[in-house]
């Protein structure tokens, strides 16, 4: 089995579609470029950071299925790579089920993991997998009936989280710790979901060691067959559901380790079955642990690149961007470590359009830091506009570092 690559804007060119350009999409379309593919780099909104770095951009509402249905068969991609999860995923089932498109891993990851629904039942009731104690959600009622376990199955209890199952970076979630919590936490969850289609996951509170991303690779291995490859385990800072800090590699005991593993593996191989039941998606994914001693529990995952894993621009040989890039392309993969490092977010700190950044300097002076600024054409106090990353043989100073470094880059209003 051989990989063929064209020449961009060629008639023989080979042509990925990314659905959603931010920060993430940026670095995944940049690792693309230098493989000489033709990209297309689609967001919701004009300029958005991997526009900037992509051959052609298009701007659309990726929820609507019609426009999103006629942008594919306008320029008919050789892959389609979701990079956000508000994607109009019945479309994309439908091209690949017609034979279209060929979507990254699988339209069907795509579906699964737009809500915590999908994924969530996947992974605890049709995997078997240990996950904190859930329960879905559609009013304020059955919210707190599932708490007190009136609804007849196991209480939840107290201190619980409460999820919009559409959303993500924390947006809409809260803490219960008592029975005064429940109609704030329920109000907030109405505010910050996706959709308003007012239901919740709540979910037993996990009282974990710590929690780590375990970045999970599915990539063809000589014979073509597909492989399972994992990088070293990533460690995250969470603020209010958000990622502040990452650093890698995360230590864990041997067996916390394989349980991880094993849970990732299984995960991931199920998202990657195709239509036919063959192991035809291929990609990285985000596998989000929580663990205790030698227990592990399933989270959830992104079926690419995650947020926490920007640390490996500077941790690895091959960063989780460019991992994506090789093996959505059947190119195989290297997951080795090439130093502990650390990741700190640079937020925008002020709510402005077209922003400037003092200090970028100041913060290179930190010894053996990067920093990448997103190009965001407008800020939020709480966006990520930048990272700063930092390597040093120890991880706790590699954090201290990055967060010093994160910390001399200042957004102001220009
Ligand atoms: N059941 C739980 N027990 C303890 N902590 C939790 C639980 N669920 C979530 N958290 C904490 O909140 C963080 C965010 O939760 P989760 O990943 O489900 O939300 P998210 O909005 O999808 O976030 P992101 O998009 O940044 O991954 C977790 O990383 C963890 O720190
Ligand atoms: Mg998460």
């Amino acid at each position: 089995m051989t990989t063929t690559l064209g020449t961009p804007l060629s008639p023989h060119a080979t042509r990925v579609m990314l659905l959603g350009s931010g920060e993430l999409g940026k670095e995944v379309l940049i690792a693309l470029q230098r493989l000489g593919v033709e990209t297309i780099a689609v967001d919701r909104y004009e300029n958005a950071p991997g526009q900037q770095v992509a051959h052609h951009a298009r701007t659309i509402a990726m929820s609507d299925g019609d426009a999103l249905r006629a942008l594919i068969e306008a320029e008919r991609p050789d892959l389609v790579v979701p990079e956000i999860e508000a994607i109009a995923t019945p479309v994309l089932e439908a091209l690949e089920a017609e034979g279209r498109i060929r979507c990254v891993p699988t339209a069907r990851a795509a579906r699964l993991t737009m809500d915590r629904e999908g994924i969530r039942r996947l992974a605890a009731e049709t995997l078997g997998l240990p996950t904190s104690p859930y329960r879905f959600c559609d009013s304020a009622a059955q919210l707190q009936a599932a708490i007190d376990g009136a609804d007849g199955q196991a209480a939840i209890g107290y201190p619980c989280i409460v999820k919009p199952v559409m959303s993500s970076s924390g947006k809409g979630q809260s803490k219960i710790d008592g029975p005064a919590d429940l109609q704030k936490a329920w109000d907030h969850a109405m505010a910050g979901g996706r959709v308003s289609h007012g239901r919740v996951i709540v979910e037993g509170f996990i009282d974990f060691d710590y929690e780590i991303t375990l970045l999970t690779v599915r990539a063809r291995g000589a014979d073509g067959s597909v492989e399972t490859h994992f990088c070293a385990p990533i460690g995250h800072l969470q603020v209010s559901g958000d990622y502040v800090e990452s650093w890698q590699p995360h230590p864990m005991s041997p067996v916390a380790l394989e349980r991880a593993r094993q849970i990732a593996a299984a995960v991931t191989t199920n998202l990657g079955l195709g239509l036919d039941g063959q192991p035809a998606g291929l990609g990285l994914f985000g596998v989000e642990l929580f663990v205790q001693g030698e227990q592990v529990w399933f989270s959830e995952v992104s079926p690419r690149p995650h947020d926490t894993g920007m640390v490996t621009m500077t941790t690895q040989w091959q960063n989780e961007f460019e991992l994506h890039a090789r093996a959505i392309l059947g190119l195989p993969v290297d997951t080795a470590l090439k130093s502990p490092g650390a990741s700190a977010v640079i937020y925008g700190g002020v709510d402005a359009a077209g922003i400037v950044f003092d200090g970028v300097d100041e913060a290179l002076r930190v010894p053996r830091s990067e920093i990448r600024l997103f190009g965001k054409p407008e800020s939020y106090v709480k966006r990520r506009m930048g990272v700063a990353l930092v390597r040093d043989d120890d991880v706790e100073t590699a954090r201290a570092q990055a967060r010093l470094a994160a910390s001399k880059v200042r957004p102001r209003t220009a």
